[in-house]
This record gives structure tokens, C-alpha cells and sequence, in this order.
């Protein structure tokens, strides 16, 4: 078996000499973990595909430490409204598709593609290890393809193992959710995955509507690639509750639903992640309660979902209502719903 070792953040770049950064290597974000190499090498990104197992045609995302860096691997002028964007919220979770310089190779672009999605990412030890290096990286999601994000190393560590050699520990990213990706096609700014910049401060900043196009279908495999495949998934059934939030008159909706459906079950070792406790008379195995923040839901709904796979049989989770982050979450919770209540 291969040795693999763990580097705190704030140490690796000192800690780190050049050749480390020859193979994949597991970053901290401000987002969730990711799986990175630098973009000039080619051996290294093929590498990432293999390791998750993902689909040579889904591109990666491309972080960059600077405006310098960022020009890159753009072709062309950075267009207006990006240049919004990027004074409004980088660094930070917003990834925009752009023209691809020569500097990004098919790998990274995915088959055929000529953009590429590029994001600047907000921790500042981060930052600094991508000056160092002197590239921008490429970093798809710590996980398997198809598992949910990992937010912790441990949790990276637990799903690739020692299919990598290194792995950079930043703690519990902050924010829990993968970035917002938005790119803006013939003119139409288009909101290609729902992330902590949301859809509502997007259109705020670019005084024009946006569209969202997050459903699977083939208008979208096309434009982001990403959505056509099965996501975010544990190990084990995933029930989502439709109706209602909880706490407005719809908390009982989910908690009666829930309730038939344990019924059902007969002796399946349920573990539920819900707003509130309201939902006492639910005899849980594990019950996970992120309140009514939708920040808290978004830094914490990956790691409940890794959380709950572990000693429960099927997992139950109510629905949000959609405004605001609600928007990614939902999109999350729905793809890795197994069944829909
Ligand atoms: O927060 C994040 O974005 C994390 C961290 C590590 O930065 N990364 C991440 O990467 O979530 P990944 O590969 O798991 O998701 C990237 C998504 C995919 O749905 C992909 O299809 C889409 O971004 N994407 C990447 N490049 C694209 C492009 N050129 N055009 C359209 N969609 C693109
Ligand atoms: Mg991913």
C-alpha cells in the first residue's frame, strides 16, 4: 500500500517543494475539498479523471491566485458584467465560464469544449500556495464521482484513500457547498449551478434577469456537462419531503409524511436531516438538525448526509423552500434523493 500523508495548510507552502505538486494533491477551499493538479500537467489531470472515476467528458474547474493568472488561460478581453462579477465576489464561491486560452488543454476543457469555468478561490493560505506554485490548479470535488462533496479531509481521505499521495488539511471549509458556476452564452447570463452567490445577488450586480437551467436535460448536459450525471449520492436511500419548510404551517406536512413512510419501513434504522426538533414523535435512529439558517444548511447538509450513511439504513430529509441558497441546496438534497415523497 502506498504511504499517503497529511499537510496542514497555513505549512504547505514552506513545507512543500515542487516536485509535490507533480501528482494529484487534495486542497482545502472556501467551498468543499478538491482533487488538484496544476494545469501544465497533463499526466497529473488525466489522473484526476481516473481516480474519481469521472466521465472524460465532465471539465474541471480552474483556480486561479491573481487577475495576472486569470488572463492565462482566458482568449480574448474579460467581458463587462464578469468584470461585475469578479469586483462583487472574488475571491470566493463563483466559478464563470469563459473562453479558453491554449493554456488550458482538452482535459481540463472536457470533449470538444472551448470554455473554461475559473474561479478565484477566498482562503487566503490557499491563495498563497497557488502564488507559490505559479499555475493555476485544476480541482474538481475530493470524491468519487457520483459521492457526496467532502468538507473535511477525513471525509476525502475516507472516499480516495490511497489513490492519493497527499493530502493539504485545511479544516471544515466554511461554506460546505460547491460554487456557484455562471456563464453568460449568446448574450444570456445563465446560472448553470446554484451555489452561495446566489441567482438573486448574480442579477443584483448584473442588473438583468438570469436564467436558471439546473434541470438535467440535453440543452444542459450540453452546457454544463456536469448535470447529466448521477450526484451526490450515499450509500444508502435518500427520502426527500416534499411540501412545506418547516416552521410555517407545512412542518406538519413533512413530519406526518415522515411518519407513514417509517411505518412503512417497518425496522429500518431511519436518520433524518431536518430544520427543527418539532418532529419529536419520529422514533430516529439519528436525527441531525440544521435549523432555519440556509447558510448552516448549505455548510452542513454534505457532511450530515456522510454522517447519517454510516450507522443508518435510509435517510430522510424535508425539503427548503427555494429563494436565496435555498435554490443550491435544494438542487443538492434533489439529486441525491433516491425517492421523492
Ligand atoms: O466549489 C467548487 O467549485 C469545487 C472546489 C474544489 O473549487 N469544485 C467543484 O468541481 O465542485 P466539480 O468538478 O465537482 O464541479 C464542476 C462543475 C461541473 O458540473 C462541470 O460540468 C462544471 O462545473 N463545469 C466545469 N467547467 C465547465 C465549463 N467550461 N462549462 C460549463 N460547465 C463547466
Ligand atoms: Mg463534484
Amino acid at each position: 500500500m502506498r504511504m499517503t500523508r497529511t499537510v496542514q495548510l497555513a505549512e504547505a507552502a514552506d513545507q512543500l517543494s515542487p516536485s509535490d505538486y507533480d501528482e494529484p494533491f487534495v486542497i482545502p477551499t472556501e467551498t468543499v475539498y478538491g482533487l488538484a493538479a496544476r494545469i501544465d500537467r497533463e499526466e497529473a489531470l488525466r489522473k484526476i479523471f481516473q481516480i474519481k472515476g469521472r466521465p472524460s467528458d465532465n471539465p474541471l474547474i480552474v483556480h486561479v491566485s491573481s487577475m495576472d493568472m486569470l488572463r492565462t488561460v482566458v482568449d480574448g478581453d474579460i467581458p463587462q458584467e464578469y468584470r461585475l462579477l469578479i469586483d462583487n465576489f472574488w475571491p470566493g464561491p463563483l466559478s464563470l465560464v469563459f473562453r479558453a486560452s491554449s493554456a488550458v488543454s482538452p482535459t481540463i476543457r472536457g470533449s470538444g469544449r472551448e470554455t473554461v469555468a475559473v474561479r478565484m478561490p477566498a482562503s487566503r493560505h490557499l491563495l498563497r500556495l497557488i502564488d507559490r506554485i505559479g499555475v493555476p490548479l485544476a480541482a474538481p470535488s475530493a470524491n468519487t464521482s457520483g459521492r457526496p462533496s467532502p468538507t473535511t479531509v477525513a471525509h476525502a481521505r475516507a472516499d480516495l484513500g490511497d489513490r492519493v499521495g497527499l493530502y493539504i488539511d485545511g479544516g471544515a471549509t466554511e461554506m460546505g457547498l460547491e460554487s456557484t458556476v455562471f456563464g453568460i452564452f449568446d448574450a444570456v447570463p445563465v446560472l448553470l449551478r446554484p451555489g452561495s452567490v446566489t441567482r438573486e445577488s448574480i442579477e443584483l450586480v448584473i442588473g438583468r434577469p438570469v436564467q436558471v437551467k439546473t434541470v438535467s436535460g440535453r440543452d444542459q448536459a450540453t452546457l454544463s456537462p456536469g448535470q447529466k450525471y448521477t450526484h451526490y449520492s450515499p450509500s444508502i436511500p435518500v427520502f426527500l419531503f416534499r411540501g412545506q419548510s418547516a416552521g410555517g404551517q407545512g412542518a406538519d406536512d413533512w413530519a406526518v409524511a415522515m411518519r407513514r413512510k417509517q411505518g412503512e419501513l417497518g425496522g429500518s434504522r431511519i436518520g433524518v436531516v431536518c430544520s427543527s426538533d418539532d418532529n419529536n414523535q419520529l422514533a430516529v435512529h439519528k436525527k441531525i438538525i440544521l435549523g432555519t439558517d440556509k447558510r448552516n444548511w448549505c455548510r452542513n447538509i454534505f457532511s450530515a448526509l456522510l454522517e447519517l450513511e454510516k450507522t443508518c439504513d435510509v435517510i430522510f430529509v424535508h425539503s427548503v423552500d427555494s429563494s436565496e441558497e435555498g435554490l443550491a441546496i435544494m438542487d443538492r438534497i434533489e439529486k441525491a434523493a433516491t425517492h421523492t415523497v
